[in-house]
């Protein structure tokens, strides 16, 4: 069975076809980046703006990547939340007038749900219970999945989500926009040498970001790191900094998601979402988890319109199949 997938819930218009929810035939994603970069974040009415004059070339060279015209598919996948109102609105509505001009089944997707599925693109072998570590923009969560389609939410941030965190520090650095890939980058030549605070919220699965990125911005303002040529020598560089806090955050993330791992007695851990590109991350948790530890390429962890497709794929097998009613769902909750 081949899919289209189409994703644009942010800022990436993505198209990608997939046979069989598990091989990728191709894979288009189309990054709005610059254009938001110089805003320093995502501008909403810019990026549906854009994912107008994109979706179009997008998909339809998705299709010829893949060899293949609309007869060759099966159905049509689409991103219908959580994201930007109008973004998704240009996804929804492209897939509806596809799936309606082909007479194709529609599948609306969960944008969270379709970034755990990208583990099922790995070709490696996932086995139920399995405890997935989602960190995205917009999400920090600890979901137990007992099965296709079960999610139990176990944990979640009690505020700025995991990326998130990693785009303020980055500000706060003046390094630029998105900051997870830039605080990573400085991160390799600085050393971890600054005292930040881990947010343990013991006794829960919770994860707490913001206090790690106000400690930051306080060592900042207050001249403990070297923010510029002029500050006096031997102060932390920027790099320093960023090693310091993707440290912190690190730490957190792969102790409390082995610590639940463990607890539950799981098969094996998944990592999904565009913080699961991070090399520190991944690094840790592969090194520290007793457990098997499944993490997508990086081209999966962030966002992808192959996930949704492998992810409509395990939908439609268990009998979902969308109507015309269907809306673009800006606050849809996995859990
Ligand atoms: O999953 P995603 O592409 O979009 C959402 O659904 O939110 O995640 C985007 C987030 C951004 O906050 C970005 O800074 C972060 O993922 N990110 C990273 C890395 N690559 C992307 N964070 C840390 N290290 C990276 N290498
Ligand atoms: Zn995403």
């Amino acid at each position: 069975m081949r899919i289209l997938g189409i994703e644009s819930s942010c800022d990436e218009t993505a198209a990608s076809v997939v046979e069989d929810g598990s091989r990728i035939l191709s894979n288009v994603i189309s990054s709005q980046i610059e254009i938001h970069s110089r805003y320093g974040g995502v501008v909403p009415e810019v990026a549906s703006r854009q994912h107008m004059l994109s979706i179009v070339p997008v998909i339809q060279q998705a299709l010829s990547d893949a060899k293949v015209g609309f007869k060759d598919i099966d159905a049509i996948a689409v991103t219908k939340g959580p994201g930007l109102a109008g973004s998704l609105l240009v996804g929804v509505n492209t897939a509806k007038a596809i799936a309606l001009a082909q007479n194709l089944p529609l599948i609306g997707v969960n944008h969270m749900e379709g970034h755990i599925y990208a583990n099922w693109l790995t070709g490696q072998k996932i086995e139920f219970p399995v405890i997935c570590l989602i960190v995205s923009g917009g999400h920090s969560d600890l979901i137990l999945m007992r099965g296709h389609g079960q999610y139990e939410l176990l944990g979640r941030t009690r505020d700025d989500a995991a990326g998130e965190a990693f785009d303020k520090a980055a500000r706060i650095l003046g390094l630029g926009y998105p900051g997870g890939p830039l605080i990573q980058k400085a991160a390799e030549s600085g050393k971890p040498i600054l005292q930040l605070p881990h947010s343990w919220i013991k006794g829960t699965n919770d994860f707490s970001f913001s206090g790690i990125k106000t400690a930051l911005l306080r060592m900042a303002e207050y001249g403990k790191i070297a923010m510029d040529e002029n500050a006096p020598a031997g102060l932390p560089s920027k790099n320093d900094a960023a090693a310091s806090f993707q440290k912190v955050v690190v730490d957190v993330l792969v102790t409390k998601c082995i610590a639940l791992a463990l607890e539950l007695g799981v098969k094996q851990i998944m990592v999904a979402g565009g913080v699961a590109a991070n090399k520190a991350l991944r690094a840790g948790l592969l090194e520290k988890s007793p457990l098997p530890v499944i993490i997508p390429p990086f081209i999966l962890c962030t966002d992808n319109a192959a996930m949704i497709a492998a992810c409509a794929y395990y939908r439609y097998q268990n009998g979902q199949k969308d109507g015309w009613e269907m809306d673009a769902l800006p606050a849809l909750r996995l859990a």
